[in-house]
């Protein structure tokens, strides 16, 4: 979603404005935009599409000056247009917004009925334009900008710019991220510490209801009652060559194939430094009072919260309910004081997640964050905070955080089955030699992925796709599914291998593939009756199984990718790397945007 950056710098800012836009692209974004102040005197460039155009116009049409602001915008009220574009202005302010200002009509008809008049449509041109009355009415730039933030509904992250100050940012946020970085003589303001990575290390969150002035050598905090705070300054870890792309085309394979290092590194962080043993720092839970769990997310974490369901119940035998982020949160659901909740998030910002969390604050016994950006809202918010360590993840599509999520999940479900006396030594023994041989067997999958990458031929040419799986490999059908249709556009739709007869078989013909992940265990024989079932129907079945599962599926097969054998507990996690790579070559192939595909964006910030 929308990226914010501010410099008061001490070089000409339009050239590190849209560098350190680059390193939000990721959040996804469909115009950009800056503003610099040069002499006093507001500049201001915007142009749609990729930052690219934005650099063409700032070759063809410079603006100069030291102090700035630009934005990458993920368009919500309004068309993805320049005129729609931030930084947004009215006269002598200019304010880039991530968020939703949700009062934004009646502060818009209060302004107009005073004889203002609009440009644009969108909820942000009603803050400029208010800051700007404030000033007309002989207010200082500090002061309209307070006024104004006052007067605000909603979820935010703001900076301003005023025309005639070259030392002056006011940030602001609430619902929304921002984090103030401290340059030798120069200050910085970002949607996240990564944008910032080049400038500096030393960065200063602000808290919600939190607004700044910022100065090149002071900052000034303020709550959301204008009571003077202090926010403790971190040094993050975020180095600037996180989000290089390495020998590959696109960040997706880059983030697939770290994955034996990323999950190796994850593991190692549940492991005991000297028993080797799955065990959780800090998960300070009594799991033998723990009477369910709750787990909330959104997208991808949604669906790895999904298949841990399977593990919560049948190795840690506690009920689990999972549901995503932007129903639970009106669904008003009865929570025990007994129970924990967690909230898992690959940025820790989305806001469905995030305020479902706040919805069960205080109604249960302990929240858990399950993040991969430690100092995110989620993470900070939440009793107990568990990273998945997947370093940073650029592609708009996940794959190494839902890997990675699925890891720090595990770990919590072994830690509650040895809790409660539900697991023995053997078995958690058993289980961590399991989970420990997932990065070697990953390598394994990746070395056959020319094999995958043929089979996507003739799945690009696809209109529709199916995936099918039971048990816990159900919630990987559906993670499929997801991946190929977010990335790829091609229609697709996970299903529950004993729900194909209830309504999708009715789909299958010639044309359409199946992709049916099933690795050789308990369930399989089951599965493949499904399988049968779509082939007699002529459906092209693309099979995903072991060297047993492919000996023991019977003739018809269209294509069978063969899998090492994996433990069956953590076959979910194994068997999505091939759905990473049958939707990243099917993407691939058809050409389209693999990192950042359109109309999505990788931190949704807005409802
Ligand atoms: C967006 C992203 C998905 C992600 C989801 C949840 O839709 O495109 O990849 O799974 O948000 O994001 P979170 O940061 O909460 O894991």
């Amino acid at each position: 979603m929308c990226g914010i950056v501010g410099i008061l710098g001490n070089h000409e800012a339009a050239p590190i404005l849209v560098d350190a836009l680059r390193r939000l692209e990721y959040r996804g974004y469909d115009s950009a935009g800056i503003a610099t102040i040069d002499k006093g005197r507001l500049g201001r460039r915007r142009a749609m599409g990729k930052l690219v155009n934005l650099s063409d116009l700032l070759m063809h049409e410079p603006i100069t000056g030291k102090s700035g602001i630009g934005h990458t915008r993920w368009a919500t009220h309004g068309a993805p247009n320049v005129v729609n574009a931030h930084p947004h202005r009215a006269k002598d302010v200019a304010v880039v917004h991530n968020g939703i200002i949700e009062n934004y009509k009646e502060l818009r008809d209060e302004l107009t009925a005073a004889g203002l008049v609009f440009e644009t449509e969108t909820d942000t041109e009603t803050v400029v334009q208010l800051c700007m009355s404030y000033l007309d009415e002989g207010m200082s730039p500090i002061y309209a900008a307070a006024a104004t933030i006052d007067r605000l509904e909603g979820a935010y992250a703001l900076c301003f710019l005023f025309d005639g100050e070259d030392d002056l940012l006011i940030a602001a946020r609430k619902g929304s991220p921002l984090a103030i970085g401290h340059g030798d003589g120069e200050m910085y303001v970002g949607s996240d510490a990564l944008a910032l990575a080049p400038m500096t290390d030393k960065v200063t969150y602000l808290d919600e209801g939190d607004w700044a002035v910022i100065t090149r050598n002071s900052l000034e905090i303020r709550d959301a009652q204008g009571k003077q705070v202090s926010r403790e300054m971190r040094t993050i870890k975020a180095d600037a060559s996180s989000t290089d792309k390495g020998i590959h085309k696109h960040y997706m394979m880059k983030e697939i194939t770290e994955q034996p290092t990323v999950l190796a590194d994850a593991i190692g962080h549940y492991s005991n430094a000297e028993t080797g043993a799955i065990s959780v720092p800090g998960l300070d839970i009594d799991f033998t009072s723990v009477d369910k769990i709750t787990m909330v997310a959104c997208g991808t974490a949604y669906l790895a919260c999904s298949v841990a369901k399977y593990w919560f119940e049948q190795v840690a035998r506690i009920p689990c309910e999972v549901d995503v982020a932007s129903e639970f949160r009106y669904r008003e659901p009865p929570m025990s004081d007994k129970s924990i909740a967690l909230f898992v998030s690959q940025s820790g910002e989305t806001a469905d997640t995030l305020a479902a969390l706040r919805y069960c604050a205080g109604k249960v016994a302990k929240t858990v964050a399950v993040v991969n950006v430690a100092e995110s809202s989620i993470a900070r918010e939440c009793d107990i905070s568990l990273p998945i360590h997947a370093g940073v993840e650029i592609g708009v599509a996940s794959t190494k955080a839902f890997t990675c999520q699925l890891v720090a999940l595990a770990a919590v479900v072994i830690s509650a089955a040895r809790a409660r006396g539900v697991l023995d030594a053997k078995g958690a023994q058993e289980l961590r030699d399991a989970l420990n041989s997932l990065p070697g067997l990953i390598n394994q999958c990746l070395t056959r992925k020319n094999d995958i990458d043929k089979v996507t031929v003739e799945l690009a040419k696809a209109s529709d796709a199916l995936f099918l799986g039971r048990g816990a490999m159900y919630p990987l059908a559906l993670e499929g599914a997801l991946k190929l249709k977010e990335i790829s556009y091609i229609h697709a739709e996970g299903y529950a291998s004993g729900e194909l007869k209830h309504g999708p078989i009715a789909l299958v013909d010639e044309h359409m593939p199946v992709i049916v992940m099933a690795p050789k265990d308990a369930l399989f024989d089951k599965t493949v009756s499904n399988m049968q079932e779509v082939m007699a129907r002529g459906g092209k079945v693309l099979l995903v199984t072991d060297q047993q599962g492919a000996d023991a599926a019977r003739d018809g097969v269209w294509k069978t990718i063969v899998m090492p054998p994996v433990h069956d507990m953590f076959a979910p996690i194994l068997y999505a790397i091939p759905a990473q790579l049958i939707a990243y070559y099917t993407a691939v192939r058809k050409g389209t945007d693999v990192d950042q595909p359109r109309n999505l964006a990788k931190s949704v910030t807005v409802e």
